[in-house]
């Protein structure tokens, strides 16, 4: 099954959004296999966005990424990085559409909420980086409702 890493990036967690966007992937029927608050290192965050490095806002993007706790969350379902994606909707919160997360909850380029990952290879990458302990895969026991 296709794994996602989600992060609730630091606006989330102290506009108190948590639960409502934690909430969403769940409605949608997704399986949670790793969870944990971190306040991300430079190195980290260096690590994360390296493909940025250079472009005009990735130093705003590192100070952001660092400014506090981040919920780290890995995804697993049916194409769960376009499900995930979808869910967030558009970068531009101020051009998101409503019902996603951004389109919903974000205004700001920046201070978008959530990071997803943008194809399965990288979120194998990002789930190492995030998650070097490993997740955690177990049965599910709702397979013939869900799929
Ligand atoms: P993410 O990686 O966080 O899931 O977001 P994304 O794929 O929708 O957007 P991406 O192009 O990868 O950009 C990464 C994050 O950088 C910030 N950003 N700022 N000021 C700007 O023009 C700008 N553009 C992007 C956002 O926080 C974006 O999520
Ligand atoms: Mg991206």
């Amino acid at each position: 099954m296709q794994r996602t890493l989600i992060l609730l990036k630091p606006d989330a967690v102290q506009r108190r959004f948590v639960g409502e966007i934690t909430g969403r992937f769940e409605r949608k029927g997704l399986r949670l296999e790793g969870l944990k608050l971190v306040h991300a290192s430079r190195d980290l965050a260096e690590k994360h966005y390296a493909v940025h490095k250079g472009k005009p806002f990735y130093e705003s993007l590192l100070s952001f990424l660092t400014s506090g706790p981040t919920v780290a969350m890995v995804w697993g379902g049916r194409e769960s990085v376009a499900v995930c994606r979808t869910l967030m909707g558009l970068t531009d919160g101020a051009k998101a559409p409503p019902g996603t997360i951004r389109g919903d909850l974000a205004l700001s380029v920046q201070n978008n909420l959530v990071h997803g990952s943008d194809s399965p290879e990288n979120a194998v990458v990002e789930i190492a980086l995030w998650f070097p302990e490993g997740v955690i895969d177990y049965p599910g026991t709702d397979a013939t409702w869900v799929g």
